[in-house]
C-alpha cells in the first residue's frame, strides 16, 4: 500500500488540547501523520500518478489549524491533504488522451468547476471524497494533469513550487489588469506600478506584471526573497522596515514611501495573499482606481474599510478562489518563461514532510518548501535535479 500524510479530527483535537486552543502554541507537525492509501481502482479516464515532488502549501495549515473551519471534521474525521504535486504517469486509463505513460505531469487543485469552470470546491480540501499528493501514488481524473515542459529552463524543485501557486498568481493577475483596464486605458497609462507583499503567489504575480513591462514592487520581510526577485528586475521593499506594519504610523510610513517611489501616484494594483496587518497597509498605498486582489487570508479573514472613502478613490477590492482548467493550462505553459520562483534551500525527504509543514507555518524559510517524495527519479527528470 502506498504511504501517504493524513490529518484525522482527533490529531487535531488533541493538538488543541495540549496548547490550550492557542493557536501561536500549535504544532502542525504533531498532526500531519505519515498514513497508508489504497489507491481506487483505475477507470477509463483515470491517470496513476507516482508523485516526484510536492510543494507545502497553507489550505494543510488551515486544514491541520482547523482555523478557517475544522475541514478534518467536516470530512468524516480524517482527510489526506496536498494539492500540489509533479508525477510520472505510471498507468493510463483507456479513454485517456491528454497524457501517456512517462509523461510528468502537474497536478491542480480545482475540485470541482462551476457553470463557468472556476473552482467550486478544492481538491484535497473540501471536496467530498477527495484524496490528496501528500503521498507516493495517486489515482486522478484525466483532467486533473497537465504535462509539464521539462525544457522551460527550471529545475524540478523549482517545478514543483508551482503546480498551485502559479495558476492562483495568473488568475489574480489577470483579474487586477482587466479591472484596472475597466477604469483606465492603456493610451492613459500604459506602465502601471503593481505591489505585492511577500509570499510565493505575490512573487509569481509580480513576475507576470513586470514580464508585460510593468513596474512592480515586492514588499517583504524575507531578505532571501528580496534578493531572488530583485534579481529578476523587480524592485523590493523590506517589509521589516516598516515594522510590519504593527502601529498605524508604520502603515502612514509606508504609504509616503510607496508615494515617493512612484511619483505620488501609488499603486495601480496590490496582490495581498495576507491580510491582517498587511491589509491596511496595502490599501493606503493604492493610487486612484487602484485594485486590491487576494485569495488568501494567512494572517486574518476578516478585513474593514470605510466604504465612502473607498468610492471617493475609486477603489476596488476583488477577491479570487482559483483559476479555470483552460487557465491553468496557460499559467503552465508559462513555467520558466515567466515564473521563476525562489525555492527554501532545504529540499525535504518525504518524511520531513510535517517539519516542512510546520517551518511554512512558523515563516523560517527562505522560499517555497519543496518536499522529494520519490527517492528514484525517472531518466526524463534526471538532470533537472540540481
Ligand atoms: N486561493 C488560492 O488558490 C490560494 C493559492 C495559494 C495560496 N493561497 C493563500 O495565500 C496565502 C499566501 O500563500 P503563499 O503560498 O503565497 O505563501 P508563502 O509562499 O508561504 O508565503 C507566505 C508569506 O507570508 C508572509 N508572512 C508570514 N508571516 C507574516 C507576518 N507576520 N507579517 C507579514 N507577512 C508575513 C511571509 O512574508 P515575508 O516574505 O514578508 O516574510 C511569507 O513570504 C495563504 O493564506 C494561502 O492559503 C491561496
Amino acid at each position: 500500500m502506498p504511504r501517504a500524510f493524513s490529518i484525522s479530527a482527533d490529531s487535531i483535537a488533541k493538538e488543541r488540547s495540549r496548547v490550550g486552543d492557542d493557536l501561536e502554541k500549535f504544532d502542525v507537525s504533531r498532526v500531519i501523520a505519515l498514513d497508508e492509501l489504497t489507491l481506487r481502482e483505475m477507470g477509463p479516464n483515470d491517470v496513476q500518478l507516482r508523485i516526484l515532488a510536492v510543494s507545502a502549501e497553507h489550505n494543510v495549515d488551515h486544514a491541520a489549524l482547523a482555523d478557517t473551519m475544522n475541514i478534518a471534521e467536516a470530512r468524516g474525521g480524517k482527510i489526506y491533504p496536498g494539492n500540489s504535486a509533479l508525477g510520472e504517469v505510471v498507468g493510463v486509463g483507456d479513454l485517456v488522451k491528454n497524457v501517456a505513460v512517462g509523461d510528468i505531469v502537474a497536478t491542480h487543485c480545482n475540485g470541482e468547476p462551476d457553470i463557468y469552470g472556476y473552482a467550486l470546491r478544492i481538491w484535497a480540501y473540501d471536496q467530498p471524497d477527495s484524496i490528496g499528493w501528500y503521498g507516493e501514488e495517486a489515482m486522478v481524473g484525466d483532467w486533473q494533469v497537465v504535462k509539464v515542459p521539462l525544457d522551460c529552463g527550471l529545475n524540478l524543485w523549482e517545478m514543483a513550487a508551482l503546480p498551485l501557486r502559479a495558476p492562483t498568481a495568473y488568475h489574480l493577475w489577470r483579474r487586477a489588469i482587466g479591472i484596472f483596464r475597466v477604469k483606465v486605458s492603456r493610451e492613459q497609462r500604459a506602465r502601471i506600478n503593481v505591489l505585492g507583499f511577500g509570499g510565493g503567489v505575490s512573487e509569481l504575480f509580480l513576475m507576470l506584471a513586470h514580464h508585460e513591462g510593468h513596474r512592480a514592487l515586492f514588499c517583504s520581510g524575507s531578505k532571501e526573497r528580496r534578493e531572488h526577485l530583485e534579481g529578476l528586475g523587480i524592485e523590493s521593499i523590506d517589509q521589516n522596515q516598516f515594522n510590519r506594519f504593527a502601529e498605524r504610523d508604520d502603515v502612514k510610513a509606508f504609504n509616503k514611501h510607496v508615494k515617493a517611489l512612484t511619483g505620488g501616484e501609488g499603486a495601480h494594483v496590490v496582490c495581498d495573499m495576507l491580510r491582517g496587518a498587511v491589509y491596511p497597509a496595502g490599501i493606503a498605498a493604492l493610487g486612484r482606481q487602484g485594485v486590491n486582489v487576494s485569495a488568501g487570508w494567512q494572517l486574518g479573514m476578516n478585513v474593514k474599510h470605510n466604504s465612502a472613502n473607498l468610492s471617493v478613490r475609486q477603489i476596488t477590492l476583488d477577491h479570487i478562489h482559483y483559476e479555470t482548467l483552460d487557465g491553468v493550462s496557460a499559467a503552465t505553459e508559462l513555467y520558466g518563461r515567466v515564473f521563476k520562483p525562489t525555492v527554501h534551500k532545504e529540499i525535504y525527504a518525504f518524511e520531513d514532510l510535517p517539519r516542512a509543514m510546520e517551518e511554512m507555518h512558523q515563516n523560517s524559510q527562505t522560499g517555497i518548501p519543496i518536499v522529494r517524495v520519490a527517492g528514484d527519479m525517472p531518466d526524463s527528470v534526471k538532470s533537472l535535479i540540481p
